[in-house]
């Protein structure tokens, strides 16, 4: 793990738009986290988020699960890439890959996730639209360790949204993913701070 004086390692690995990668890039350049992104990896060469991450030079790599027989041998070959790196921390942004066992243990403590929802409520996919069927009042993201089980692991930080009446899927994961990108640098910090 780093000292007080180096910045953290960070490997981020995303899928497609890449907001949140973003705003923790952000807050490395606005000096209000002590870390430096390691690399952006990426499951598809067409996401979007690479090109902020190589307009900012930041290394970026593209390991598609296509050329791969199973979901083993693509972990498999992702974890061999992130280890390259000596990250001190593996961060999934928008990466929307289930991660089997070995690799979720291989990265145990270091790998962390952002899932739109208020945990343990609604895991897995179309939470905005499920907490609108469900009435709910609040909603929001969590930021939570990785275990092999799916959207499971113990919480980090979270933020709290109020569903509008008016509200539709779109609009209330607008505004979820607005309190996404300060939660993400928040809990990292916090992350970082506590193991220094
Ligand atoms: C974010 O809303 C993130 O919480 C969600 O995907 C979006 C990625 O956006 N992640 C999951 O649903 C993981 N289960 P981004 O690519 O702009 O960061």
């Amino acid at each position: 793990m780093s000292d007080a004086q180096s910045p953290a390692r960070l490997v981020i690995l995303i899928s497609g738009r890449g907001s949140n990668m973003q705003s923790i890039v952000q807050a490395i350049n606005n000096a209000e986290l002590n870390a430096t992104v390691a690399a952006v990896i990426s499951n598809k060469a067409q996401a979007p988020g690479l090109t902020f991450a190589r307009d900012q030079g930041i290394t970026t790599e593209v390991l598609s699960h296509r050329g791969f027989d199973s979901r083993e041998e693509f972990d498999k070959a992702l974890a061999e890439r992130i280890d390259t790196y000596r990250p001190d921390y593996v961060i999934l942004a928008g990466f929307m890959r289930i991660l089997s066992a070995d690799f979720v243990n291989h990265f145990q403590q270091r790998l962390i996730n952002i899932h739109p929802s208020l945990l343990p409520k609604y895991k897995g996919l179309d939470t905005h639209q499920r907490a609108l069927e469900a009435g709910d009042k609040e909603h929001g993201a969590s930021v939570h360790f990785v275990t092999p089980e799916l959207d499971d692991g113990p919480v980090i930080m979270q933020a709290r949204v109020p569903v509008e009446a008016d509200d539709t899927a779109d609009s209330l994961a607008e505004r979820v993913l607005r309190q996404e990108h300060k939660l993400y640098p928040a809990a990292i910090r916090q992350l970082l701070e506590a193991s220094s």
